[in-house]
């Protein structure tokens, strides 16, 4: 059974989707912390709430390599395993990824390498492609350039809003992450 760490900024729908899934018995794994840069994060509350371990380690006015130390402490006093970045809003230095060398995924709105960045949904409204989606891959140096290991497909309709598209981008999301992590944790090693 593999320890995760999770790293969230924000709302943490992707990390519920975690806890979910180990709690209907999909996902063979422990979450051994879930961390937080922004201390209003609502994925953090929603980690208390559900008796996790959540930790704030505030970013704001912090050096990079700094911060990523301490992250990468936080990580290994918890004895994680696989770190998965959902809706973590920042970028990751070269120490930090040597840290966890393949053990570290990120989920991105957007059938990469198309529209990687911010606001992948709007870049995808605004291309007029008719197919969209979410990847999961491996993270590396390059900001949403590892190596790419599941993607979902999300058909874009008739007169879809950036809403209704995000709504739609996310569940594909929920349900691909921890099915990614589920696979990665029955295997051997997560590479
Ligand atoms: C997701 O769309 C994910 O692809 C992106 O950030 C968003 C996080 O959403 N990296 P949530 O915080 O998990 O709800």
């Amino acid at each position: 059974m593999k320890r995760l760490g999770i790293l969230i900024s924000g709302r943490g729908s992707n990390f519920e989707a975690i806890a979910d899934s180990i709690a209907a018995g999909e996902l063979d794994a422990s979450i051994a912390v879930v961390i937080g840069n922004r201390p209003e994060a609502r994925g953090l509350e929603v980690a208390r709430q559900r008796r996790l371990n959540a930790v704030c380690i505030p970013s704001k006015g912090l050096d990079r390599e700094v911060y990523d130390r301490m992250l990468l402490e936080e990580l290994r006093q918890n004895g994680v395993e696989l770190v998965c970045l959902a809706g973590f809003m920042r970028l990751l230095s070269a120490t930090f990824i040597r840290g966890y060398p393949n053990r570290i995924l990120n989920i991105h709105p957007s059938l990469l390498p198309a529209f990687p960045g911010l606001d992948a949904q709007r870049q995808a409204l605004e291309h007029g492609v008719k197919v969209t989606g979410c990847t999961v891959h491996r993270v590396t140096a390059v900001i949403d350039g590892g190596a790419i290991i599941a993607q979902a497909e999300v058909p874009i309709a008739e007169g879809e809003t950036h809403e209704s598209l995000a709504r739609k981008v996310h569940a594909a999301e929920h349900a691909l992450l921890p099915s990614v992590i589920a696979r990665l944790s029955g295997a051997q090693a997560a590479g």
